[in-house]
């Protein structure tokens, strides 16, 4: 049987690589970099791709999937959120797309769980002293942050993720709040409180961490007005999507002291970051690590294969779709 034409976005694990070696003639991306459009497009059509394997930060808007060759007939994405896809217009072509759902949620929990804890206890500014040379020695009043155990966490998208975190939070004894489009009475059972408001919620909680997708509904959620009801000195998390914080308000905010931390794995338009967060107060910035483990990374590629095994290979129905 002759292979399926495989266009790989991005240098992939390689025990991902190896399967999809085996099982596809692969077009692979050799700089390992964020593809353009019409990088996408030429590749797709001088190979007769049909599948593509591609990542977020790929540019996978309207132009390049109307401009696609009629052989592609399903994109897997190698992430959880689609929001660099226009889902439209690839069912508008009949392109199928199939996402990563699951297999990331807990490594992108700890993620989220590691910037609350430096958050709260300035690991990234203490970090920067030592590595500036400029301690001193102990002193009684050096960089005290805030205990988390009896603080209020406000999980902001109570899906996968968000789940995953409350269960760590509890371990550590935070009270969990949340905000969501549907309640979740297992969660409740365990004590999570649900708000309906995004201004009671954001007024109660101490520690807001975002787990919402991008897009144009979510864009700038964060911004000056709902960050002025969060209480003086709350921490703000962010392993979501960039595209959901409005980065001047919040560099604002840092910068006047109405919030006492930031840490975030995610920037609106990354790699560029907001010049502010450089300069703001203890922030603590990650280049976008949420699923970054070697098992997370093989798990995530193994499903965007199985996804594409099942419509490429088998001629069946994709098992994680999207669009
Ligand atoms: C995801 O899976 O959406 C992560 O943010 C990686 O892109």
């Amino acid at each position: 049987m002759t292979k399926p034409v495989l266009l790989m976005t991005r240098r992939f694990p390689d025990a991902v690589e190896a399967r999809a070696q085996r099982d596809y003639v692969t077009i692979p991306n050799p700089a390992d970099t964020a593809m353009e459009s019409a990088a996408i497009v030429a590749a797709a059509r001088q190979s007769g791709a049909e599948g593509i394997l591609c990542a977020a930060g790929d540019a996978m808007g309207a132009a390049t999937l109307a401009a696609l060759p009629e052989s592609v007939r399903v994109i897997a994405t190698f992430s959880v959120g689609t929001d660099h896809i226009d889902l439209g217009a690839a069912k508008a072509r009949g392109i199928a797309v199939t996402n990563t759902p699951d297999v990331l949620s807990v490594a992108t929990a700890e993620i989220a769980f590691l910037l609350i804890l430096a958050a709260a206890r300035r690991g990234g500014e203490a970090e920067r002293l030592l590595r500036a040379r400029q301690w001193t020695g102990w002193a009684p009043t050096q960089l005290m942050g805030v205990t988390l155990e009896g603080k209020r966490l406000g999980i902001l998208g109570m899906g996968r993720i968000g789940q995953a975190l409350a269960r760590m939070a509890r371990g550590f004894g935070m009270e969990i709040h949340y905000r969501n489009r549907n309640r979740l009475p297992a969660e409740e059972e365990q004590g999570a409180i649900y708000h309906d408001s995004d201004k009671g919620f954001l007024r109660a909680i101490d520690v807001l961490s975002m787990h919402i997708p991008g897009g144009a509904a979510t864009r700038h959620w964060l911004d000056a007005e709902r960050i002025a009801w969060l209480k003086r000195g709350a921490i703000v998390v962010n392993t979501g999507r960039g595209t959901t914080v409005d980065d001047a308000a919040l560099c604002a905010a840092l910068h006047s002291g109405h919030l006492r931390a930031a840490g975030l794995d995610v920037f609106e338009g990354e790699p560029r970051i907001f010049e502010g967060y450089h300069t703001a107060p203890n922030t603590v910035l990650l280049p976008h690590l949420g699923s970054a483990t070697v098992e997370t990374r093989d798990a995530m590629g193994f499903r965007c294969l199985d996804n594409l095994d099942a419509v490429l290979l088998r001629g069946e129905a994709p098992l994680h779709p999207v669009a």
